[in-house]
Formats: C-alpha cells, structure tokens, sequence
C-alpha cells in the first residue's frame, strides 16, 4: 500500500478488550490518535518521493533522518506502523504459546511468565513516550524497548509482538499507573498467535534469502 495511506481496521470490536482496555480508551486511541498519523502522513508525503513508497519502505527511508520534514515523516508513518502492530499483537481471544515459538521461547528466557517479566520491565524502564517489543535478532528472541516513535522495524529487526506505553494508551483506564497497564495487558491480551506468525514469516524470509 502507497499513499494515501487509510487506517486499517481494527482485528477486534472496539469494546472487545474492556476491563484491560476500555472501549472508551481504544476509542480515543484508534480514532484518534492513529488517525492523526494516518492524516498528517498523507499530508507530509503529497507530492514528495515517499508518496510511491510502501509504509515500511518510508519507515526504513526516513529512520535516523536529520532534516526536519523527513523526521516529521518517520515519525508518522512508524506510528502508524507501530500501532497496526500493536493492534494485532493483541487478542480478547485466548491463544496458546505452541510450535516453533514455544521452543524459542523455552531456549531464550526459559518460560514465558519470565519473558511477560522482561516486556513489563522494558515498558516499566521506558522513560517517557515509547514501545516495548518482543523481537527476534540474530536467531534468538530478545526483548528491546524503544522511545517515541522508535521501531526495531526500522534497523530490519523482526518485530513479534509490541506494547505502546504512550500515555494515551492507558491513561483513561490506569491514570499514571503504567505498571498495572503492562500488568494486565501482558498477563491477559498478548496474541501469541500473532508472534508465531511472525517468527514463521522470518523462516520464509531466510529460506528465500537461501535458495
Ligand atoms: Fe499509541
């Protein structure tokens, strides 16, 4: 997809994640705030040489820029990046850690209530605005956090799941309490589902890369 970019829609009903997140906060925060990326992205691009790239590409062009209109430009598009990402990393449905994930995730932290510790201590650590992110590099699975608008999607680090710790994504429910946010949110929400997902496309990805 090139511009002009247009929200995707949510994988879920909006209220579908209340009492972790209130319909009213994903409301806001998908309306909203995902939105104004949308909008201001499709504004910033018109017309320059980013109008004909995907969102990834733009991503990836822009990260690390100096001048100020590719910065505005890299903030936008890995916000909206960033928050199609989150949306799907989350799930009112129960999903099971199995297959390949499940191995990997067994080999680098154990089990996964001591990898779910390590993303709550990533969000917790973040200061300010930002993400924690689960992410395969270098054939293990790590943890990373990242500030603002930030994303390992960006250096071409695979992103398996991600949590925004902006304040606007838990501040309607939670007030400033962002610990019991992460709590919550990565104790009864994550889409394991989802991961595996993008772990197998990374397979796919270094066989192809192979052949
Ligand atoms: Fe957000």
């Amino acid at each position: 997809m090139t511009s002009p970019f247009t929200l995707a829609p949510l994988p879920w009903d909006e209220k579908a994640l209340a009492p972790v997140i209130s319909g009213n906060t994903i409301a806001f925060h998908y309306h909203k705030h995902h939105q104004t990326y949308v909008d201001t992205l499709n504004k910033l691009v018109e017309k320059t040489k980013f109008a004909d790239m995907k969102l990834e590409e733009i991503v990836r062009a822009t990260a690390g820029a100096a001048e100020a209109k590719e910065k505005k430009i890299f903030n936008n598009a890995a916000q909206v990046w960033n928050h199609d990402f989150y949306w799907r990393s989350l799930t009112p449905n129960k999903t099971e850690l199995g297959g390949k994930l499940a191995s990997a995730v067994a080999r680098d932290f154990g089990d996964a209530s001591t990898l779910i510790a390590q993303l709550a201590e990533a969000g917790k650590d973040q200061f300010g605005s930002g993400w924690a992110w689960l992410v395969s590099k270098d054939g293990k699975l790590s943890i990373e956090k990242t500030s603002n608008a930030e994303t390992p999607m960006a250096k071409g680090i695979n992103c398996l799941l991600t949590v925004d710790v902006w304040e606007h994504a838990y501040y309607l429910d939670y007030q400033n309490a962002r610990p019991k946010y992460l709590e919550a949110v990565l104790g009864r929400l994550l889409n394991w589902g989802y991961a595996a997902e993008n772990l197998e496309k990374e397979g796919h990805a270094v066989r192809a890369a192979a052949e």
